[in-house]
């Protein structure tokens, strides 16, 4: 199939781009000397990273490594939201617009700096006057991305207490999974957010999964969005209005002077068992990590509107909508809805309509533009841009030169940026103004992070050969832990080979030592950039009173990258083939979210396996990738194949 052949990393390694002259003059990075820097003193490299920060107390020790667990900046006395508001407000940046937000009717709201501060004292007073959260304490934040979840999150890092934002695309289900690992008694919400032109009614959503035995969350804070089209129901004594609640609130907040090491916020994501892992992020080394990255990838100046368009319920969101840009004093651009509404020119049009310079968004959406047709695009005057970002998953060079072209107008470097929620900032991107690009390829570790492409024994590669990907040394904003799980957080990340923080991503190096990115390598598939276990589709379709055996599959999609593809065994009693494929399908998105609901369910008697009962994934990729079905020597009944690839191809045509 030539569309998916053109979606596979294939190393063209000889076409490169160089940083545009004038780019690289005025470029934070104009050579490698930070390179060399970084590499003479890694740890001295980091504080000086950490010094751009305001430190109420500074650091004894800049890391204490006790394998896996690292402390940065020991000792050290830190805010997050200081560094983000009130620093800047001793500055000309006292009245710069911190966020411009777009509402998906058109609607604006510009709030400076100035603005931005007030509303989120008023908001810590809130949390801690009227519902005595505490350093420490959990928040669950599940809302739609306006202004108001940047303000809760920064309450929240502004008086000590980690939140856990659950992405607005979630099942009710994962939200009361989410809030009982953490036992979080607050949660904050809005009546809805407006997705393509719908209402999505996020506090119906989460009555439904505070509605069950023993949910932690005693409070509601509702932001009034919508209004009476979401069709709230008010528990009266749980729920709570946010208008009301900040009316009478003091705007005076001291920023809590916390500990470098605290914990700053929980993100959970996918990993290979079926139970999400609440990833744990600290507070000095997660902020020096981001600003660092946000300043020299992304090239932020002062005068730069940056657009960031990733939703806020994910890693992306955290560190480069909200912390990263507002730690340096940018201007950060949040959009509520979709992309293609009311017009397939929507992005375009608010990247002419607020001169966006920087804009960072993922593969898909460039491969589904691109599937649009360039008429949408070029309607629009995009000459204010001076760099393009991509991030989430590898990015096939067709829609890299498209992107490069038809949105950046062929002088726009692109920075490729490998990373994940367990790093907490970008760890492999070219720096814009130094780095030549190669289409595909996230090219090199940035300073200050070792990289390494290794074999199965951990020895690095040789140039030409692919292998895994590890990182060799702490950094400051890696993950601190798997919430309530040590174990785990050994056995995924620091087991695989012996003092090595293991990615889970393969990778390839070229003759010229650029790393291309290959996918994962374990049960994670990517669909849309958005992660998911395999083995979390599996327990959901097995849930199903009528499933009783599933395996999930990643499949490799023009748009999406890959979607999932599940094969499943039905018990004694069906609605037959057909409808029941369809009921699954529902049953996942309903126990998930949307975004996780199969595109195939393929029904079969039984699922191939080994005799020892191991069911064989690797036959189901065989099957659904079109190729010639591997070695079936181990298998219990070889006879299950041939029908399932009958139905597999019946089912494509
Ligand atoms: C994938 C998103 C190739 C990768 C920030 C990683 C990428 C997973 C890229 C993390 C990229 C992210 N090229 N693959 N530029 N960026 N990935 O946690 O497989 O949602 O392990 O973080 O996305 O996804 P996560």
């Amino acid at each position: 199939m030539p569309e998916e052949a053109s979606l596979s990393p294939v190393l063209n390694e000889n076409i490169s781009f160089k940083p545009p002259g004038d780019f690289s003059k005025n470029a934070h990075a104009s050579d490698d000397a930070i390179y060399h820097l970084a590499q003479t003193d890694r740890l001295a490299f980091w504080e000086s990273q950490a010094e751009q920060l305001h430190w109420f107390k500074k650091w004894d020790r800049v890391l204490e490594w006790e394998e896996p667990y690292a402390r940065w900046f020991v000792g050290g006395k830190i805010n997050i939201a200081y560094n983000c508001l009130d620093r800047h407000l001793s500055s000309w940046r006292r009245n710069k617009a911190a966020i411009i937000w777009e509402g998906e009717k058109g609607e604006q709201r510009v709030l400076t700096y100035f603005d931005l501060h007030r509303e989120v004292c008023k908001f810590a007073n809130v949390l801690e006057q009227k519902f005595g959260v505490q350093e420490g304490d959990r928040v669950t934040i599940y809302m739609p991305m306006i202004p108001e979840l940047a303000i809760a999150m920064l309450a929240c890092v502004r008086i000590g207490a980690a939140h856990s934002i659950i992405f607005g695309g979630f099942s009710a289900e994962s939200i009361s999974d989410r809030v009982a690992d953490c036992q979080s008694s607050l949660l904050i919400t809005a009546d809805g957010g407006y997705r393509a032109g719908k209402v999505i009614a996020l506090k119906n959503i989460v009555d439904k999964a505070l509605a069950v035995d023993g949910s932690p969350v005693k409070d509601v804070i509702v932001v009034a969005h919508i209004g009476a089209e979401a069709g709230v129901q008010h528990n009266t004594g749980r729920d709570h209005y946010y208008h009301e609640l900040m009316a009478d609130s003091p705007a005076r907040h001291e920023a809590r002077p916390l500990d470098s090491e605290a914990l700053a916020f929980l993100l959970y994501t996918s990993g290979t068992t079926g139970k999400p892992k609440g990833i744990m992020h600290s507070t000095g080394g997660y902020l020096t990590g981001v600003t660092y990255t946000a300043k020299y990838v992304f090239d932020l100046k002062e005068d730069d509107v940056y657009w960031c368009t990733a939703d806020i319920g994910w890693i992306t969101g955290h560190s480069y909508i909200v912390y990263g840009p507002l730690s340096n004093g940018a201007t950060t651009l949040m959009y509520e809805g979709a992309p293609g509404y009311p017009g397939k020119d929507r992005f375009w049009s608010i990247v002419a309509k607020y001169g966006v310079t920087l804009l960072y968004t993922a593969p898909t959406a460039i491969r589904t533009f691109m599937s649009w047709g360039d008429d949408y695009p070029a309607k629009h005057d995009l000459t204010s841009l001076r760099l393009l970002g991509t991030v989430g998953e590898p990015i096939n060079p067709k829609a890299w030169l498209w992107y490069h072209e038809k949105i950046g107008g062929g002088n726009c470097p692109i920075v490729d940026t490998w990373w994940q929620t367990e790093t907490g900032n970008i760890m492999i991107s070219p720096l814009p103004g130094v780095t030549p690009t190669k289409p595909g390829s996230a090219t090199h570790a940035l300073p200050g992070i070792e990289a390494e492409v290794v074999d199965d024994q951990g020895q690095p590669v040789a140039r030409g050969q692919a292998g895994l990907l590890i990182i060799k040394s702490p950094w400051p904003a890696m993950l601190r832990g798997i919430y309530g799980d040590p174990d785990r957080y050994k056995q995924t990340y620091w087991s695989r080979f012996p003092g090595v923080y293991f990615t889970g991503d393969g990778a390839q190096l070229d003759s010229e030592g650029y790393i291309w990115l290959l996918g994962r390598v374990d049960d994670v598939i990517n669909v849309s950039g958005h992660r998911l276990g395999t083995m979390e589709v599996e327990s959901a379709c097995v849930d199903h009173a009528f499933v009783s055996e599933a395996a999930a599959i990643g499949v490799a999609h023009e748009i999406k990258g890959q979607t999932i593809v599940v094969f499943v065994s039905l018990t004694a009693e069906h609605t037959g083939e057909a409808s029941a494929s369809e009921e699954i399908r529902q049953h996942v998105a309903a126990k998930i979210g949307a975004f996780a609901r199969p595109e195939k369910v393929i029904i079969t008697q039984e699922l191939p396996k080994t005799r020892s009962g191991k069911i064989m994934r690797r036959l189901l990729r065989d099957i659904a990738d079109g190729k010639v079905i591997g070695d079936t020597t181990t298998l219990a009944d070889s006879s299950i194949i041939g029908s399932l690839k009958e139905k597999y191809e019946k089912l494509e045509a």
